[in-house]
Formats: C-alpha cells, structure tokens, sequence
C-alpha cells in the first residue's frame, strides 16, 4: 500500500496496535506523528522505528489541557493531515460491585472523551478527503463478564464515529472503526492474566490471539484509497471471534 509523503497522527503509538500501525505506514511512505503519556515510552518507540519520518508527540489522551501540544506539532509541519487513527485506549476489567470511580473515569475520559477532542482538534487540520479510524473492539458487541465499562466505552466511541462518518462526508472525510478481537499487545498483557490467554485464543474461530499487525494492515486498508467507498463501517478484524462466540 502507498501512503509515500501522506501525513499520519495515531494516538497510543508507542506500543501494541499503535506501534505496529506506526511501523506499516513509515514502511508505506508516511510522514508519522505517535502519541503517548511519557516521554520515555516514545524515545524506545523511535528507537526503534529509526526514521527520520517519525515524530513523537507526549500528548495524555485523556487530559484536554495536553490536546494543543498535538495540534502546534502538526500545524507547525505546515501540512494538512491525511489520516487520524484514533487508537489510543485502557481497559480494565472487573465485576460491577468493584469497579471505582477513577477506574470508571480512567477509561471513559482515554477511550471516549480523549478521542472526541482529539477529533474536534484536529478537524481544522484534516485535509478534504481525509480518513479517520478508530480503534474500537469486538466487546463494544460482545457482553464479556467484567467489561461492562470498558465495553461501554468502546460502544460509545463507535457511535461517535458513526455520526462523525455522516458529519464529515460533506469535506469527504470517512470515518471507520476497526475492532480488534484479542490481541497479543503489553495491553493485552496489562489486561487479563497469564492464564486467561488460552481462554480468548480458544474463542476464535481461528484459535489464536491476533498479532498487532494483522491488525494494523487492516487500519491501512481503510485509510487506503482501496476503501474510498467505505464509510461509517466497522470492520471487525478478530479471528472470527463474534460469530464463533456467538455460535
Ligand atoms: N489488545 C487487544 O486485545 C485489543 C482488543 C480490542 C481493542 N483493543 C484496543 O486497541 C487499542 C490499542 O491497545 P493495545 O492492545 O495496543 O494496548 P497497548 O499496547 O497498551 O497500547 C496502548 C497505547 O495507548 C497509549 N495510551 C494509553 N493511554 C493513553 C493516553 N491517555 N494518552 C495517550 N496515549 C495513551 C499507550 O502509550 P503510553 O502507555 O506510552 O502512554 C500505548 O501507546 C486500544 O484502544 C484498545 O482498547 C485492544
């Protein structure tokens, strides 16, 4: 796929899904801002990633007093941007009787207020006929023990990008969600036990936990011109993980 001298933003690059996203859209020519919480975790990304067409932005998702830092970088490059992936998320799980009240807000400010601001932000900066993706997940369909919130957050942001898809249509900018089944990530790793692994792998059709990559190729697709007709869609890149689930 050909994104040559295209300009990205992804939120939460620095590991995971995002990282991954950041790699496929360097390797496609891109021009790539990431984001994260600290600075620490971006210099390894860089590091990593070592091209010149990364820039790292320390930008807290959650905190909208941090969103300016984002929009300066990207207007000081004097370019419109032609792809937000909006992927930046927390997930923690846990039954309704002790779910806290920072752990609620924790999740709703990063995995909705975050991406709606971050939106709003940088809707000035978007080129006509940009695409914006965002990360959302099977469990926004799905009815998981212990995901009540989190699934919650997740179902809110994809009615959000929907109606952005509608909004937006008028500049020519789509809007599409891509949601992940389980996904090896540190996230991942942060949100389950060791041993609840084999447990999600075994609720795929295809009996394994995904690769971040896999799922990246599948943001690029909808960024692509390859997907000029799709908008407002939710392109579940999960294993088979809903219909077998739901088997
Ligand atoms: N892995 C899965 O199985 C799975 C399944 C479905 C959906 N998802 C979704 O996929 C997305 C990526 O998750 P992942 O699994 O790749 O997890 P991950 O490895 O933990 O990556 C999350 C990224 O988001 C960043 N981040 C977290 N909070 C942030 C904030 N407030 N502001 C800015 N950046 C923030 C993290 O960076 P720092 O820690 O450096 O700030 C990191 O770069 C999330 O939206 C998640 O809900 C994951």
């Amino acid at each position: 796929m050909n994104f040559k001298d295209k300009n990205v933003v992804i939120t939460g690059g620095t590991t995971g899904i995002g990282f991954a996203t950041a790699k496929a859209f360097i390797n496609a020519g891109a021009n790539v801002w990431i984001t994260g919480r600290n600075a620490e975790n971006l210099q390894k990304a860089a590091a990593e990633i070592d091209s010149p067409k990364l820039k790292t932005v320390v930008s807290d998702t959650s905190n909208l007093s941090e969103l300016p830092v984002l929009e300066k970088a990207v207007t000081d490059s004097g370019n419109k941007l032609d792809v937000l992936f909006l992927n930046a998320g927390i997930a923690v799980f846990a039954p309704i009787e002790q779910v806290t009240e920072a752990d609620f807000d924790a999740q709703f400010n990063t995995n909705v207020k975050g991406h709606f601001f971050t939106l709003q932000k940088l809707l000035p900066h978007l080129a006509d006929g940009a695409a914006v993706v965002f990360t959302s997940s099977t469990v926004a369909t799905a009815a998981n023990l212990g995901g009540s919130v989190y699934s919650a957050t997740k179902g809110a942001l994809n009615k959000i990008a929907q109606i952005a898809a509608n909004e937006l249509a008028v500049r020519k900018i789509r809007v599409n969600i891509v949601s992940p089944g389980p996904v090896s990530t540190p996230g991942l790793d942060k949100a389950v036990p060791e041993e609840v692994k084999p447990h999600l792998a075994a609720a795929t059709a295809l009996q394994r936990l995904g690769d971040p990559d896999e799922i990246a190729k599948a943001v690029l697709f909808l960024a692509s011109d390859d997907a000029s007709f799709i908008n407002g869609t939710e392109l579940l890149a999960d294993g088979g993980y809903i219909n077998y689930a739901l088997k």
